[in-house]
């Protein structure tokens, strides 16, 4: 007989006895007393007997026929767990035979419900134990065993994930009207949800008509012509900032958050917020601040797998972060009451002298309309620059073959301080590099959460409305299947092919694809090239204590963007 049958057996058996009565066994107890845990062989006859008898007793009650087949089923050495009923194996045995029921079920469950397969979860945790601090590592296992579209259980939260370009396809394209929308992790559900462009819960009017405002005001053509002397002008401060530190130790990242942080801040509000001789760009609390909400919102919250208590924060992680955000939010708030003042007074403003709050604030966008778009475009916009660039460095500091044909490349480009945004045509090699590091290292490994807004099929296999969505982008660009000697930095792959980050090529999505799509992908592309091609041009890259950079440790750290473990310590030597 099956274990699994066995289990069946032994639980019916279990709680057939207790509808015979308690009574009875309380009297067959008394009888038995001293043979208590069934263990004296002995005993254990007299005990199957007078069960045996009083189980036949009472199916002749109730003439339940099925009872009396699974007596005869029942191995006899199941009877003593019966009647260790008030033992503390017994009460062990009674705990865990549900739990077993409830595995069976839940697996029946999924295949009833046509769910993508997926490993077993357990009640109430579901996979959630299995999942560890690099889950787009331990998914992209389960993935190799369980195929392109995995279902996972986060608590009672079901979670389908995707990670070949085909599944990619579906989801981004052919289901995206159904896909679209976000999970808002809870650490964000608060009274300004209405106002969020990257955390929408659905793609409504107010993500469209920010989306199209960012879109023509920020991201357009002509809008990046217009930023493109601001670039240059932040970038020009970078490179001053390296030259003066000489020999010492940088931690590039911090140098590059800086800059992506300062050029956005600019581009919005017309001033910088953060310094770079502040040890840690920390600028009393605000990238701090930031880096909090960014943590808080992958943080594990019991609010975010069991969506039944989401009100109740009973980690306290979303009023931790409102207060945060709040926070967030002085920084700029004295700036953006004058510009409205400023704008409700007589005073012109001449056109190219206008900063986007100026547009948000025109099209009648509220305080905390406007406050909400800014801290959502510091956190979609600098992190995600940033890792690229120092993974883009790490990789080329690994092979020099690669760093030397970027040199070589860019040797006539210009004589200037810096590789300004006009001199940045015909740097394929450059673009190859960038591609390959966003290949090996997306900063967004599964893309931003989406939601099932309905239910709908993907794959032949049924994603019912609210199944959170995720797409491996991560292990799509390491596929064996998909790319040859995926593991190797080739930026060579991307000059012989047309393959493009621009949503198209399910192979190569690091900037999502379909609705919600990256709409900062010409700006971030713009900042990674001329920062990276600037430190290459004017920079010698040496790491500290004479580390070997062929050994550079390559550790991934998972959070909101995809992190280098140990953050990359390099001395810029000066070229001339
Ligand atoms: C190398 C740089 C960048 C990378 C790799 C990147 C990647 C991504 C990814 C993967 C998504 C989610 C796409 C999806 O769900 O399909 C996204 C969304 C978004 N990104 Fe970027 N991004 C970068 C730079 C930027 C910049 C510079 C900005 C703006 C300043 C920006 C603003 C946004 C916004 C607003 C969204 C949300 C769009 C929506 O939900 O409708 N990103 N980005």
């Amino acid at each position: 007989m099956k274990r699994q049958e066995l289990i069946m057996d032994s639980f019916r058996l279990t709680s057939m006895i207790e509808r015979t009565g308690d009574h009875k066994m309380r009297r067959m107890r008394r009888r038995e007393r001293g043979c208590r845990g069934g263990v004296d062989k002995g005993c254990r006859g007299g005990v199957e007997e007078r069960l045996i008898d009083m189980i036949s007793q009472a199916s002749e009650g109730d003439g339940d026929d099925g009872e009396m087949i699974l007596l005869h089923n029942t191995p006899i050495e199941l009877v003593p767990f019966v009647v260790m009923e008030y033992s503390p194996l017994s009460s062990i045995f009674l705990l865990i035979t549900p739990l077993f029921l409830f595995f069976i079920f839940k697996q029946r469950f999924r295949s009833s419900k046509n769910l993508p397969p997926g490993p077993l979860s357990w009640p109430i945790v579901g996979n959630i134990h299995q999942i560890g601090p690099n889950p787009h590592v331990s998914i992209s296992s389960f993935a190799r065993e369980y195929g392109p579209l995995i279902s996972l259980h986060l608590g009672t939260q079901l979670l389908v994930v995707a990670s070949s370009p085909g599944a990619a396809l579906e989801i981004l394209k052919t289901q995206d009207r159904h896909l679209s929308g976000r999970a808002i992790p809870n650490a964000f559900e608060h009274s300004f949800s209405p106002f969020y462009l990257v955390w929408s819960a659905d793609c409504g009017e107010h993500w469209k008509s920010l989306r199209t405002l960012c879109r023509t005001e920020l991201f357009s053509p002509k809008a990046l012509e217009a930023q493109s002397n601001l670039r240059d002008e932040k970038l020009a401060q970078m490179i001053d900032f390296l030259l003066g530190k000489k020999q010492e130790v940088v931690n590039i990242g911090e140098v590059v958050f800086t800059t992506m942080f300062n050029t956005i801040s600019n581009v919005f509000f017309g001033k910088d917020f953060i310094d770079f001789e502040d040890e840690h760009g920390t600028a009393g609390g605000l990238k701090g601040k930031l880096f909090t909400l960014l943590k808080d919102g992958i943080r594990p919250n019991i609010s975010d797998f069991f969506p039944l208590v989401r009100r109740l924060d009973l980690q306290g992680i979303r009023r931790g972060n409102l207060k945060n955000i709040r926070e967030l939010f002085s920084f700029w708030e004295d700036i953006v009451d004058e510009r409205r003042t400023q704008i409700n007074s007589s005073i012109v403003v001449a056109d190219e002298e206008k900063n986007f709050l100026d547009r948000l604030i025109e099209n009648g966008f509220s305080n905390d309309q406007i406050n909400i778009c800014a801290m959502e475009l510091f956190i979609a916009g600098v992190d995600t620059t940033t890792s690229t660039i120092e993974w883009a460095i790490a990789e080329l500091l690994k092979n020099e073959e690669a760093l030397s044909k970027v040199k070589e490349e860019l040797k006539y480009k210009s004589n200037t301080k810096i590789v300004g945004e006009l001199q940045l045509s015909n740097i394929s090699y450059l673009n190859a590099c960038i591609k390959e590091t966003l290949r090996l290292h997306p900063s967004v490994p599964f893309l931003i959460p989406r939601r099932a807004s309905e239910a709908c099929e993907v794959m032949n296999y049924t994603i019912p409305q609210n199944t959170q969505i995720f797409v491996n982008v991560w292990a799509i660009g390491r596929d064996p299947k998909v790319w040859e000697d995926p593991l190797s930095f080739t930026p060579q792959r991307f000059i012989d092919s047309n393959l493009d980050f621009k949503g198209q090529d399910f192979e190569f999505i690091p900037f999502g694809a379909g609705r919600r799509m990256c709409p900062g992908l010409p700006a971030g592309i713009k900042s990674v090239q001329s920062i990276l091609a600037s430190l290459i041009k004017r920079f010698d890259w040496v790491l500290p204590n004479d580390e070997d950079p062929a050994k550079l440790d390559m550790n991934e750290k998972f959070g909101v963007t995809l992190q280098k473990e140990k953050p990359l310590q390099l001395i810029f030597k000066a070229l001339d």
